[in-house]
């Protein structure tokens, strides 16, 4: 086959969420239409498990199955799937935001009963600042949910973002029994096979003009669902498909992942519209297209094996252009070498396989020895490309860490630098301080814990941490004269960034706009200047 139909047969997307909302079990339930299992369970006992990496670990422990925790590729009618795990719970992290960055689409996944919350915002954000389109699946239709165009509202004020339901839940005040489809203009009501959603269910299909169907949901249901359609169709957002890939119009469906109804429904839709591999930009303001011959990739994770007696690492990159040969040899630009890609492994549901080809849209696992970092470029031998520098997430929990043991300071310093430059953690330093100490800033609490845990493990170092209260990070830009006097910092603090940029840490919004205020000759930004 040739590289335009691989690529055309690729989707490459990850799940966002709030914890809860139901991401495993769509995944699992993902899976399950993608042939990958046979029978899903209820995953349980998940939230005890602290250091459980991923949700999707807990579904191999759960169903005996090996599936990699970064992603998971399956086949799903003539389209190679490729999901992304973007962590959850305890262990939200930078990585979660920069798993977004190797996606060409999200589903969003939202609770039927609780709309937007806080976890959604954040990485729609994300989402959001890399144009992604963002597909909205309303999740728990089973139970109540609230009023589908409250939803809609919802996600238009908090989000900013106009949606457009491809299909509309049948039933009123909360309670419904099934999902009117707007394109095909029929109706699938919700069978109750007793299964609790454990194999792939057949709905009870009708035409919404039949008499059985008004019969079947009641004449207040009916009349509910006949309003409603009428309503969107005058008033609400055209199906616009440009818009959709633009990541300016959400497509909305509802469903409920447990009892897998509305699953199948939604995965279709979802492969027939979202994008398959895109062009991504490279530093040069150049466009890398995904047809392009030559094999470029670059590298948006690095997961450190949390077992001490395996110190390996694995870096994960997405290939972005050409074909994928094993033991091909690339130049690793950032490294400055050529390397030879021998083993690399492919992280399908069922096992994890050394790969022969791969292409664009697909993630890699390669072993690392400690030579690479997050965002490193690979390319082709005659080429020397970069693709753009990975967004930096403004941090927004801090600590101040020392060495315990003052005699381990040098293996301190080391090993706080390479986690830093690894993209594990942001590290800051206070400009005047002579202390051998950093400020350490990470996007969640597991973040610090994992730091703490390879510093102990990989380096031999104990640390001593000390909480502070800041809870927002602002990289400054302006003249010298104004930022060495900057007004009203007695509560905030200035540090310096890993390359040396000036950065106001503050105790929260309030403080922020403050010192905004006050200093008028100065620019707050959420990231680091991209010059
Ligand atoms: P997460 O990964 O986003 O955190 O969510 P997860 O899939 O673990 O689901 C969270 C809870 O919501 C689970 O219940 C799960 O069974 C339930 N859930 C998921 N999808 C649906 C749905 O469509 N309808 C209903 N009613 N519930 C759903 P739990 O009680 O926390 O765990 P468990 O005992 O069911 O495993």
């Amino acid at each position: 086959m040739s590289l335009v139909n691989e690529i055309e047969q690729r989707r490459t997307f990850a799940i966002i969420s709030h914890p809860d909302a139901g991401k495993t079990t769509l995944t699992e339930k993902l899976l399950l239409y993608g042939g990958a299992i046979h029978l899903a369970g209820t995953v349980k006992a998940r939230k005890s498990q602290k250091y459980a990496v991923s949700d999707w670990m807990e579904i191999e422990k759960q169903r005996g199955i090996s599936v990699a925790s970064s992603v998971l590729q399956f086949n799903y009618k003539g389209c190679k799937v490729n999901v992304l795990d973007t962590p959850g719970h305890q262990d939200f992290s930078e990585d979660t935001y920069r798993t977004l960055t190797a996606a060409d689409s999200a589903v969003m996944l939202i609770d039927a009963a609780k709309g937007v919350e806080e976890q959604t915002k954040k990485l729609f954000r994300v989402c959001r600042q890399r144009k992604l389109p963002v597909f909205t699946f309303v999740n728990k239709l089973d139970r109540y949910g609230r009023n589908p165009f409250d939803l809609m509202d919802e996600i238009e004020k908090v989000l900013g973002i106009r949606s457009c339901p491809l299909n509309w839940p049948i039933g009123v005040n909360g309670k419904y029994c099934g999902i009117y489809d707007r394109r095909k203009k029929n109706a699938d009501i919700f069978l109750h096979d007793g299964s609790h959603g454990a194999k792939q269910t057949e709905a009870a299909r009708y035409d919404p003009k039949d008499k059985a169907f008004r019969e079947k949901v009641g004449e207040e249901a009916f009349l509910s669902l006949f309003n409603d359609m009428e309503l969107l169709d005058v008033a609400g957002d055209p199906f616009a498909p440009e818009k959709i890939t633009a990541g300016e119009l959400t497509p909305m469906f509802f469903g409920s992942a447990m009892t897998n109804f509305g699953v199948e429904v939604f995965l279709e839709e979802f492969l027939r519209l979202s994008p398959p591999p895109r062009r991504r930009p490279l530093r040069d303001g150049t466009q890398r297209y995904p047809d392009n011959p030559l094999f470029s990739a670059f590298i948006f994770k690095i997961q450190a094996n949390m077992n001490p007696g395996h110190r390996d690492r694995i870096a994960f990159f997405r290939i972005c252009s050409g074909i994928f040969n094993k033991g091909m040899t690339v130049y690793h630009v950032q490294g400055g070498k050529n390397i030879r890609l021998a083993q690399p492994q492919q992280f399908l549901a069922q096992e994890r396989e050394i790969v022969d080809k791969a292409y664009p849209g697909d993630i890699l696992g390669i072993f690392d020895p400690g030579v690479f970092a997050i965002g490193d470029t690979f390319c082709d031998e005659s080429e020397n490309i970069r693709f753009e520098d990975f967004p930096v997430f403004p941090p927004e929990q801090f600590v101040r860490v020392q060495p315990k043991d003052t005699l381990k300071r040098k293996q301190f310093v080391k090993g706080i630098e390479q986690l830093g430059q690894e993209g594990a953690v942001q590290i800051f330093k206070q400009p005047a301080s002579a202390s051998e100490s950093y400020i350490i800033g990470t996007v969640g609490a597991l973040q610090m814990e994992v730091l703490a845990y390879r510093l102990r493990g990989e380096y031999g170092v104990e640390l001593v941490i000390t909480a502070l209260s800041y809870s927002v990070a602002r990289w400054l830009l302006g003249e010298e004269k104004y930022l060495s006097n900057m007004k009203g910092i007695d509560n905030g603090m200035l540090v310096l960034d890993k390359k040396g940029a000036p950065v106001v840490l503050v105790n929260n919004t309030w403080n922020l706009n403050w010192l905004i205020e006050r200093n008028p000759q100065i620019t707050f930004l959420e990231a680091p200047n991209a010059s």
